[in-house]
């Protein structure tokens, strides 16, 4: 029998997928959901200080946004949704019923600006029986967070409640890995990377940014990548365990992040994007996965693929494969040839195309060729 039970921030959740902080986790109703469909934890719609998002969304605001670069394709949830609308006694309210109403760990998520505030809503957190609290980073403010700023609001709130402290780190660090260390160091109990990156879009008709007029938050299922990259590096090197977040779109991404060494997973946009059923499905496919392979527990191969990251030094430079155009299936486009900067690709006699000994095998043709008809082979 399969277990998929997790432990993250010193809480049991279980099951590793935690409906992370948005719109779909602002009032008790919607975390109730999260819980029905299956959720392993949820963490709620950031509490601001500044009273200036706590008016209300602008309208629209969001938008998907498909982008076209050469043959690729790329789509973004891009969002101006605002913080809860909630000041601090009511979201606290909100919190309490909630964990009266859910069995499932509760995060608060909370965002502000002054020293007081922070100890202030925290404190309140604690009292309303929050699991633990987000320490959350705007990407919407003209001021992001930098890792220092962390680490002095995780130092603050360590002296002042009990209740896991799990900084949210923003996208835009000079280097997570380090901000991650000095955070443990400074007594973070667990760590959710990312928050969203912060971007824009611009109307060329209007010459103005699109949508309410600001910066926005973006992602989208290329932001896992990004993820997985800084997942590999910090789980391993720290004892607290991290959540990854950003750009999980099934059961697969899931089980990326897990083989990353992440002990927990966040996931808002499929949430948004599919309505809460879809954590049924995206267990179902991790369950799966895990079946397939004979897994019963997560530990059994969580970091797995972090052990196997390979270093510059370790990386083989050895010319191993090149591209070879079959003759049968070459439509004689031209394509692979075009954009070819070793001028490897030669058209033979009766408009066929061929690759010569410039080959070094970097695999893009094969990408690019419509007809399917370049494979790599071992190099001579
Ligand atoms: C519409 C929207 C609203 C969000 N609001 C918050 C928020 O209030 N607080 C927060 O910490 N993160 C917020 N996030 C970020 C998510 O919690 C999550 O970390 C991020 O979207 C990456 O996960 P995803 O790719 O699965 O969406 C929001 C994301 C979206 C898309």
């Amino acid at each position: 029998v399969l277990d998929l039970s997790t432990s993250f921030a010193g809480v049991r959740l279980r099951n590793p997928i935690v409906v992370a902080a948005a719109g779909i986790t602002g009032t008790i109703d919607r975390l109730k959901r999260a819980e029905d469909a299956g959720a392993g934890a949820v963490s709620m719609k950031s509490l601001f200080e500044n009273p200036i998002p706590r008016v209300g969304d602008p309208t629209p605001h969001m938008l998907v946004i498909r982008r076209r670069l050469g043959s690729l394709s790329s789509e973004t949830l891009y969002s101006y949704e605002q913080c809860s609308a909630f000041d601090e006694e009511r979201y606290a309210e909100e919190l309490h019923r909630a964990k009266q109403a859910l069995s499932i760990p509760v995060f608060a998520n909370v965002d502000c600006q002054t020293p007081e505030a922070w100890v202030r809503y925290c404190r309140l957190m604690e009292e309303a029986g929050a699991d633990g609290v987000e320490v959350k980073s705007c990407p919407h403010g003209e001021h992001l967070l930098t890792g220092t700023e962390l680490q002095e609001v995780v130092r603050l709130l360590k002296g002042t409640v009990n209740i896991p402290v799990i900084p949210k780190l923003p996208p835009q660090l000079t280097s997570p890995y380090q901000t991650a260390r000095e955070l443990e160091r400074v007594g973070a109990d667990a760590l959710v990377l990312f928050n969203r990156f912060t971007g824009l879009d611009i109307d060329v008709h209007t010459e103005s940014p699109v949508m309410h007029g600001g910066v926005a938050g973006h992602g989208g299922p290329w932001s896992l990548h990004y993820v997985l990259r800084w997942v590999v590096q910090t789980a391993p090197a720290l004892s607290i365990p991290v959540c990854a977040s950003g750009g999980v779109g099934g059961g697969e991404d899931v089980i990326k992040c897990l083989l990353a060494g992440a002990s927990a997973v966040q996931i808002a946009t499929l949430v948004i994007l599919e309505g809460y059923g879809v954590i049924g499905r995206v267990l179902k496919e991790a369950s799966e996965w895990m079946e397939a392979r004979g897994y019963h527990r997560l530990e059994q191969f969580r970091g797995r693929a972090a052990a196997r990251v390979l270093n510059l030094a370790e990386i083989c430079r050895e010319r191993r494969l090149v591209a070879s155009i079959s003759a049968e299936r070459c439509s004689g486009c031209g394509r692979c040839g075009e954009i070819c900067i070793y001028r490897a690709v030669t058209e033979e006699a009766g408009g066929r195309f061929r690759v010569g000994e410039g080959c070094v095998g970097c695999g893009l043709c094969v990408h690019v060729c419509p007809e399917t008809a370049i494979g790599m082979v071992p190099a001579r």
